[in-house]
């Protein structure tokens, strides 16, 4: 049984999740950034990190997961909005779909993540245009400031040890 562990990640949210998914992982196992590992044939368990980009997996993390031929895949992804809302389920969901059919998805987990001040839009215009401020979003802005935290590395943990321990 060995696994691997990949991640994308812009600022190291996505990162520092796929260290605490890595750290919990029973037996061998192996963790690098997407892109630098093309040759999956030694591994029976695959998990792919990706974080939010435009309403869905960033664009790495996508070439990653549609390029994993005949193995099960266990998705993880940081995201500004909140874990449980429509918008991570859709992410999450069009994050397995890019597998091709050959591959199957084991399981799917997503926590908040700070969003970087430029995209927020503190520092660019452009930004405060296409993502104009509001109070809903400021509060979900200054939560996902918090993540991820402690309780999403230990529950990012159990999700990937419950997922090896059904094989
Ligand atoms: C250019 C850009 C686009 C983003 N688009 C989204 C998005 O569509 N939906 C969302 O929930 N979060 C979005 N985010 C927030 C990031 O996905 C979130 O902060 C994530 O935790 C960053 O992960 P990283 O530190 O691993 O790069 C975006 C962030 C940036 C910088």
């Amino acid at each position: 049984m060995k696994s691997l562990v990949l991640w994308s990640s812009r600022t190291g949210n996505t990162k520092a999740l796929a260290e605490a998914i890595y750290d919990a992982l029973p037996g061998e196992k192996e963790i690098g950034e997407e892109g630098r590992i093309s040759d999956f044939s030694g591994y029976d368990m695959i998990f792919v990190g990706f974080w939010a980009f435009r309403r869905g997996a960033d664009m790495v993390a996508r070439r990653t997961l549609s390029s994993i031929h005949g193995k099960k895949v266990a998705i993880f992804g940081t995201a500004g909005t909140y874990p449980d809302s429509p918008a991570a389920h859709d992410y999450l969901e069009n994050a397995a779909a890019l597998l091709p059919d050959d591959s199957t998805c084991a399981g799917t987990f997503i926590c908040q993540g700070r969003v970087h001040s430029f995209h927020v839009g503190k520092r660019n215009e452009h930004a405060q245009k296409v993502h104009p401020m509001t109070p809903e979003r400021l509060v979900r802005l200054q939560e996902a400031e918090k993540h991820p935290d402690g309780e999403d590395f230990k529950k990012a943990g159990a999700w990937a040890l419950e997922i090896v321990n059904k094989l």
